[in-house]
């Protein structure tokens, strides 16, 4: 089966851009894949973290992923820091990797742009990144086009960790990104995606949004002045984004749903129902998840087991291909 590999941040909560545009992926890809999930609980240190806050989330995501449809029975769903290979080869991606291409990331300019303590994590971040990846001899990365960058880095320094090696000792893995059919913008300011670090919370729907605030913010999306429901995510962004998450949320084409309305206001008013709808149960499943933190661990742990077996594999491969002795 195709492996495929994906890593989440606990960094926020999750939008319903995250859930559209990769999760209801990942929850398909289960399925047809021999799929793997990290949440990437050391990726989040390399920007400054208060401890509670990050036990918090890593839990809620955790439970998130679950009551979104990530099934530990079917996939792989482990914490990074459980699975000390991570790290491990994270040191020879980064003596693999170049200061010259890390130093090319735009993630890295943008956030150590705005960072007022610039740590050595966050320049080496897309090393752990490829390390990630790498150890589960990962054919596919289903993830969105920001990531592009980091994943080419990872396929670039796979093949030379192999042309150095004179072996093939690591897959290397392509990017997959999510059709564009679930690419959610923001309610507000329609040309940009929906993300949580935007400064208009009123245009970002988060998947534990109540019904109140989800109808809310559709109601005071951005729309345009002609009346017209078309979609035409160029000329017509708000309305097009409008129908994209109708139609997400409902399992139709978001062109064929613009011939149903002839205002903006039914089109708004179903869009916030359907989300409603789509958002409830896993509201609920994840309510209750959340306060059972016996079941959370248990998930965590055998996940982690699971990921260990692949990964410690992979490491001692590589461990012998660069001239590292075995240790036992
Ligand atoms: N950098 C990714 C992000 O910000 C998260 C991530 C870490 C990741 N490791 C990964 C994604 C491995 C895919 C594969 O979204």
């Amino acid at each position: 089966m195709v492996r495929s590999f994906s890593g989440i941040q606990p960094s926020g909560d999750l939008h319903l851009g995250n859930l559209l545009g990769a999760i209801t992926r990942w929850v398909q890809d289960q399925h047809t894949h021999d799929a793997v999930f990290c949440v990437v609980d050391l990726h989040a240190l390399t920007l400054p973290q208060d401890p509670a806050v990050l036990r918090e989330r890593t839990v809620s995501l955790t439970a998130l992923l679950v009551a979104c449809g990530l099934d530990p029975g079917a996939c792989t769903l482990f914490l990074q820091s459980h699975v000390p290979e991570h790290t491990r080869l994270a040191w020879l991606m980064e003596c693999t990797a170049s200061f010259g291409e890390l130093s090319r990331m735009t993630q890295f300019k943008d956030k150590s742009a705005r960072a007022e303590f610039i740590s050595a994590g966050l320049f080496t971040y897309p090393a752990l990144q490829a390390a990630d990846i790498l150890l589960y001899d990962t054919d596919v990365v289903p993830v969105g086009d920001d990531q592009r960058q980091h994943i080419e880095l990872a396929r670039d320094l796979a093949q030379r960790f192999n042309s150095r090696a004179g072996q093939d000792v690591l897959v290397v893995p392509k990017h997959v990104i999510p059709p564009v059919g679930a690419r959610i913008m923001d309610l507000q300011e329609p040309g940009n995606k929906m993300s949580k670090s935007l400064e208009s919370p009123q245009g970002t729907i988060l998947v534990l949004d109540d019904p109140k605030a989800i109808e809310k913010k559709i109601k005071r999306a951005v729309t345009d002045a002609d009346n017209e429901v078309r979609f035409d995510p160029e000329a017509k962004p708000g309305v097009s984004n409008l129908l994209s998450i109708l139609g997400a949320a409902t399992g139709r084409d978001p062109s064929a749903l613009a011939g149903e309305y002839d205002m903006y206001g039914p089109l708004k008013a179903d869009a916030a129902e359907a989300v409603v709808e789509l958002l409830a149960p896993i509201q609920a499943r994840y309510a209750e998840l959340v306060r059972d933190t016996g079941t959370i661990t248990s998930i965590l742990h055998t996940g982690a087991a699971k990921a260990r077996s692949v990964a410690s594999a992979t490491l001692a491969r590589v461990h012998d291909a660069v001239g590292l002795l075995p240790p036992g």
